[in-house]
């Protein structure tokens, strides 16, 4: 039986702790559906669809990898597209009483949807596109944080050169 994993996340931006978890996932399940909630209620510094271009360009090519946007339920959305996996990164504690909560309440919405944290690498374990967008609004470096795509428009959005 193929299992297909679903990644699920606001991705504004994708950054390199993203990617690590990408990677790991495809390397333990048969497809990944990478999927970016369109409905959020944070204001994103990115539009729905500079999110997937950005996610596009980044797993262009790691195989059996694929992005998409969501709305409403997240079981809902896993179901749908025959998923039977959603992947969540755990970088540290302080991550894991929300992310047990979600997985918990997602269980109780669909038994068919099983929920699996992954650990990205160490190097990451400090990393949130949070960060990234507040160091970048500053005029700070986040080069070798994100893909060299989200570099540039990060560069971009705050007027700086790249
Ligand atoms: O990258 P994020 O912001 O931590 O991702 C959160 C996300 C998108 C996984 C979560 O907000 C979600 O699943 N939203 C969809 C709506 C939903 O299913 N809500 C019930 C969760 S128990």
């Amino acid at each position: 039986m193929k299992i297909r994993a679903v990644y699920p996340g606001t991705f504004d931006p994708v950054t390199n702790g993203h990617l690590d978890l990408i990677r790991r996932s495809a390397a333990l399940f048969d497809d990944v559906v990478v999927a970016i909630l369109s409905n959020t209620d944070k204001t994103p510094m990115f539009t729905v669809e500079e999110r997937v271009e950005m996610l596009q360009n980044v797993v262009k090519n790691l195989q059996h990898v694929s992005v998409t946007t969501f709305g409403g339920l997240l079981v809902g959305f896993a179901e749908q597209i025959n998923a039977s996996v959603i992947v969540r990164g755990i970088r540290a504690v302080s991550d894991y009483e929300y992310e047990l909560q979600m997985a918990l309440m997602n269980r109780r919405l669909s038994a068919k949807v099983e929920t699996v944290f992954l650990m990205p690498a160490e190097t990451y374990s400090y990393l949130s596109s949070r960060l990234v967008k507040e160091i970048s609004a500053l005029g700070g470096s986040v080069h070798g944080l994100v893909p060299a795509i989200v570099e540039r428009r990060l560069k971009r959005k705050h007027g700086q050169r790249s």
